[in-house]
């Protein structure tokens, strides 16, 4: 029988089955919470029922509040009223859990009084990540089941945790056969029946808190241990604050205030900047052009060419994912050597136990190495990660297109250089693109996808699923000078240098990114790339810092000298050596030294990061603004909370960034003249958002 849209409601012998199916996550919408409400309504009304199942049809149980309700007037039964009904049910409610039970979604499984999952079921709060506590009472009710030191980590992590390791904690009661969970649970809430179990709930649980309340340092520690990862966000601080009131405060009030702090939140600007993040990192997999069955290559064997810093970690993102590699480099030395690092980072991801020792060998086991391009004839895609030259890319490539099969699609992790260039050198320009990691490639989640102008429909969308598969974010970008990132890269690079010309310090500089967020300054991030990045030795001509830092053997981290002096283990001094050459060359050009406070960094540098943005949008080389945000925030560490560089505009509001922008433009310099765009979008009264 229908209970609305979303429900139907069955009884099956004593036990009414509530049935939700709202696509593609069954977020608790108004519908999915009514669903609920009118479903549990029937089942306490019907007589011969003595017990409800709640299970949900689909790929998930619930997924969370619907997050594009946000903002907008609350609709009844709102989600701690639906709880409240299920808790105070006076017949056992069970909720049965496949797929994720995320947020809300776990948050309604723990007011049922058991709670039954599949073991491919995932548990978790990942409110923090969208700079949100779980303000369904999951900050009262997870640290009554599993304890304060555990909620603290499940809570501000976000990570969920599988069902096994759930029903290890007490999350979970019992573990359902993986495909046959409705008759699991309905087995499971007939012994609940039978048994006469009681109407547990966990509000009413004390035993984990009072073991909690031996240990007083429990929250100062927490905090202290993990002040650098929460260092900006607000969400990690008010979630510790709910979980201490646990202690301090009986139920009711604890959630009444963890209500108070989740609005607080809610309404905050880091928690719309997280949501935007979301929903572009979502947006971004959708291309126009590209429709959706476009047909998808099978990806089985991948080649990697350059055994280098790229190609070790873009081996490592593969082999991580189960698809074989074969990693090839043209001397044995460099080969060997990108092989040695590769088992070791393995080695020292297992010891720092975020690893099993026997998958070291298992991932090393799907890696071959080579000295030979033939080995790659059976390859469905190719990924070139050489020496960023134009003329030893376009050698490779042409080598290549004589030993690769003709369906697999050639890709370069070129950082700057033109893909059509690149393409020309084979025979089939369509099956070139772009796929440009970020270092560390096994790690970094921004997969920047380069079109060539003849690049084929479906090689795009290959590459684009090819990002999901890796764990990554894909953005599909145009091919220009530095595609999206580091053409914004650049455009910050030159007012760093600039500032530092005309008298800030490297450090200086880097205090204001890092103060807005940045996990790292411009020049700190310089010298852990390596100035010597794309710097060529015969062609250098004294002509930047970079290039007579370069030319003196200050390499950056690596050679401990750049921007900054480093000792044997990295640590950071500020340079009198550099401090030097950056005061001479600036005498040599005449710039004259004067103090420069940190708006005027802050200003240059993030307007012209802005202004370049919208430049980009202008020319299609990024197709919306948000994909620029993803790129920023994925890829840079643009502070996720700040919502990358459109969205940190839009903030502002485009009418003062225009202002701004031709502020600067009259103090400084015309790399502030405003993109076209901005003009536009102000006099349409329009953001990004709309462009
Ligand atoms: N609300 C609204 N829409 C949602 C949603 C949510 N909670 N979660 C996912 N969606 C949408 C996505 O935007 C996407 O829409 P699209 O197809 O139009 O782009 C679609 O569902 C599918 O999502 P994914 O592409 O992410 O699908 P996956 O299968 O890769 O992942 C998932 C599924 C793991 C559930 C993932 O979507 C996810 O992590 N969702 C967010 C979970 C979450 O953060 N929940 C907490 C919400 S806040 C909350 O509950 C507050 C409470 O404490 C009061
Ligand atoms: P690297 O210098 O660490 O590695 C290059 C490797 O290629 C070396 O092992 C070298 O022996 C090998 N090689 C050179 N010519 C070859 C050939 N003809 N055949 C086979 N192997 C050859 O360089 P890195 O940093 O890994 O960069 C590689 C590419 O990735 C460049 O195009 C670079 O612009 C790009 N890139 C670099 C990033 C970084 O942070 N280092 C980030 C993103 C892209």
């Amino acid at each position: 029988m229908k209970v609305n849209d979303v429900a139907t409601y069955e009884v099956e012998g004593a036990v009414a089955v509530v049935t939700l199916n709202s696509p593609p996550v069954n977020a608790l919408s108004a519908a999915v919470r009514q669903g609920i409400a009118g479903g549990l309504k029937m089942a306490l009304e019907d007589d011969a029922v003595r017990a409800m199942l709640l299970i949900c049809e689909g790929r998930t149980f619930f997924a969370g509040a619907d997050i594009t309700e946000f903002g907008k007037p609350p609709v009844e039964p709102v989600l701690r009223d639906v709880q409240l009904m299920l808790e105070n049910a006076t017949k056992p409610v069970i909720a049965a859990i496949h797929g994720t039970a995320l947020g809300g979604g776990l948050e309604i499984a723990l007011t049922a009084h058991y709670r039954i999952a599949v073991p491919s079921a995932k548990c978790g709060l990942p409110e923090v990540n969208l700079g949100l506590l779980p303000g369904a009472g999951g900050t009262q009710r997870l640290p009554r089941i599993v304890g304060i030191a555990k909620a603290l980590d499940l809570i501000t992590s976000g990570k969920p945790v599988s069902a096994k390791a759930a029903k290890k904690m007490g999350l979970v009661d019992e573990l359902a056969t993986e495909g046959n969970l409705r008759a699991d649970a309905l087995t499971f809430a007939n012994r609940v029946i039978d048994e006469n179990r009681p109407l547990l709930k966990v509000r009413d649980r004390t035993d984990k808190l009072s073991e909690a309340r031996g240990k007083p340092d429990i929250f100062a520690d927490f905090r202290k241990a993990h002040a650098r990862k929460f260092r900006g966000y607000k969400a990690p601080e008010s979630i510790i604050r709910c979980i201490e009131a646990t202690l301090e405060k009986p139920f009711d009030e604890g959630l009444a205030f963890e209500a108070t702090l989740f609005r607080e939140l809610q309404a905050g600007s880091q928690s719309a900047a997280q949501r935007h993040i979301f929903f572009a990192e979502r947006q971004a997999a959708k291309i126009d052009g590209i429709p959706a069955d476009t047909p998808i290559l099978p990806i089985r064997k991948v080649g990697v060419i350059g055994a280098g810093t790229m190609g070790g970690g873009i081996a490592m993102s593969f082999a991580n994912a189960g698809i074989p590699v074969t990693l090839v480099d043209s001397s044995e030395d460099a080969l060997f050597r990108g092989l040695r690092v590769i088992r070791g980072n393995y080695e020292a991801t297992a010891r720092k136990g975020r690893m099993k020792a026997e998958d070291v060998d298992a991932r090393m086991g799907i890696l071959t190495g080579s000295v030979s391009m033939e080995d790659l004839s059976d390859c469905d895609l190719i990924i070139e990660a050489v020496f960023e030259l134009m003329e030893i890319k376009k050698e490779v490539f042409a080598k290549l297109d004589g030993i690769a099969k003709p369906d697999a699609i050639l890709a370069t992790n070129t950082s700057y250089l033109d893909i059509d260039e690149i393409g020309s050198a084979t025979s089939r320009p369509a099956s070139v693109i772009g796929l440009h990691f970020f270092s560390p490639a096994h790690i970094m989640k921004l997969l920047e996808i380069v079109r060539g102008k003849n690049t084929r429909a479906d090689i795009i969308a290959t590459s684009m699923k090819l990002a999901k598969t890796l764990g990554k974010v894909g953005v599909l970008v145009g091919n220009a000078y530095g595609f999206v990132g580091n053409r914004i890269l650049a455009a910050r690079d030159a007012q760093a240098n600039r500032l530092i010309l005309e008298g800030a310090t490297p450090e200086a500089v880097d205090k204001v990114l890092y103060d807005f967020g940045f996990p790292m300054g411009h020049f700190q991030m310089r010298d852990l790339a390596g100035l010597d990045v794309g710097w060529n030795r015969e062609k250098s001509s004294s002509s930047t810092v970079r290039e007579i830092l370069n030319e003196m053997g200050r390499h950056g981290q690596k050679t401990v000298g750049g921007f900054y002096d480093y000792d044997e283990n990295r640590n950071r001094t500020p340079s009198p050596v550099a401090q030097k050459v950056i005061e001479d060359f600036a005498a040599k050009q005449g710039i004259a030294h004067r103090e420069i406070g940190e708006a005027e960094i802050r200003d240059r540098i993030l307007y012209a990061m802005v202004n370049e943005g919208a430049k980009l949008l202008d020319e299609g080389i990024a197709s919306r603004a948000s994909d620029i945000d993803v790129v920023w925030v994925t890829g840079y560490g643009w502070p996720q909370y700040e919502g990358g560089p459109m969205f940190w505009a839009d903030l502002q509001g485009l009418p003062q960034v225009l202002e701004k922008l031709k502020s600067l433009q009259d103090e400084y310099s015309d790399a502030f003249a405003p993109s076209p765009l901005i003009e536009r979008l102000v006099s349409e009264g329009k953001g990004f958002r709309d462009a």
